[in-house]
């Protein structure tokens, strides 16, 4: 499995993408109230969002700071959801957020611990031929943590029986962009119903469309400081290939300086102080979260 990007940015830049992540969910009609949780990951653990806070009064430093071990660092305990955001952060190094929302239709569909089939091809967008439908846990528990992990593999997404949606992406734009994705089959896939199941894509053509998907790079949002993106000139026979290299060749060279000076100052906000949440407001967890730590860390080395 890939590594996910290191975050380059400070702690601080990362709160506040949690935050601008939950209000934009909520903006959206993709969650609603104190529902949802979001997770952006850390050099030692996560951050993520504290329970029962709305995300409209939330400031950077209402983020709490929780280690794999689960002890954990801020003002307030951290989402109820801590467990599955912890044990699918430590377990698929390919991501960087984990989103959870109670989007209406996902939820729809998870009430009747329905799967979303291969019924349109985007469902391709969650990394497979099927988003799947993990079994009902109570909320919190380690439990509908070790169901969710399940339901994820080899996925970015999937539905939790009885409860809602998680996506996983490695931006905080891509896992709304994803989550908008899943809700938005959702919804098609219950309109759908209503006229009977609608006939699924053969494995063999959901395959195709995920090689498309990876040929494509379909859904990579283009880079808009325009630093990694290679723009076509004007003029330049666009459609040789010859030509093509041509002009990606001279709009490199223009990048390479803007992305020099990006990374620098990149470097320069990593290495910016910790955000102000005092270490003499470190509490630990439960005892039970040790030891859910402890076995997460188990099961990790056994895989
Ligand atoms: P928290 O407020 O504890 O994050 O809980 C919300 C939720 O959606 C639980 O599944």
């Amino acid at each position: 499995m890939k590594a996910a990007k290191s975050p380059a940015i400070s702690h601080l830049e990362l709160r506040e993408g949690i935050i601008r992540t939950c209000v934009e969910i909520n903006r959206i009609g993709l969650n609603q109230g104190t529902s949802g949780n979001v997770s952006h990951r850390t050099e030692d653990g996560i951050l993520i969002t504290p329970t029962s806070l709305p995300y409209d009064m939330m400031k950077p430093e209402d983020i709490v700071d929780l280690s794999w071990d689960a002890s954990y660092e801020g003002r307030h305990r951290p989402s109820s959801e801590w467990r599955f955001h912890r044990d699918i952060q430590k377990n698929r190094p390919d991501i960087n957020v984990v989103l959870h929302t109670h989007s209406i239709y996902c939820t729809t569909l998870a009430v009747h611990e329905k799967p979303i089939n291969s019924f349109h091809y985007m469902v391709a967008v969650a990394g497979g031929i099927d988003i799947r439908c993990a079994p009902y846990a109570c909320f919190g528990t380690q439990e509908l943590s070790d169901h969710a992990l399940e339901a994820l593999e080899d996925r970015t997404a999937c539905l939790l029986g009885h409860h809602g949606l998680i996506v996983l992406a490695d931006t905080f734009e891509k896992a709304i962009w994803r989550a908008v994705e899943v809700e938005t089959l959702a919804k098609m896939y219950v309109h759908a119903l209503a006229i009977g199941e609608p006939p699924a894509l053969s494995r063999a053509e959901m395959e195709r469309v995920i090689e498309q998907m990876r040929l494509m790079s379909y859904g990579q949002m283009p880079d808009v400081s325009g630093v990694t993106d290679t723009p076509r000139l004007k003029g330049e026979k666009g459609t040789s290939a010859k030509a093509a290299g041509k002009a990606s060749g001279k709009a490199k060279s223009v990048n390479a300086k803007a992305a020099a000076k990006t990374a620098k100052s990149a470097t320069k906000s990593a290495a910016a102080p910790k955000a102000a949440v005092t270490k003499a407001e470190k509490k630990s967890a439960p005892k039970a979260a040790a030891k859910a730590a402890k076995s997460a860390g188990r099961s990790r080395k056994g895989s």
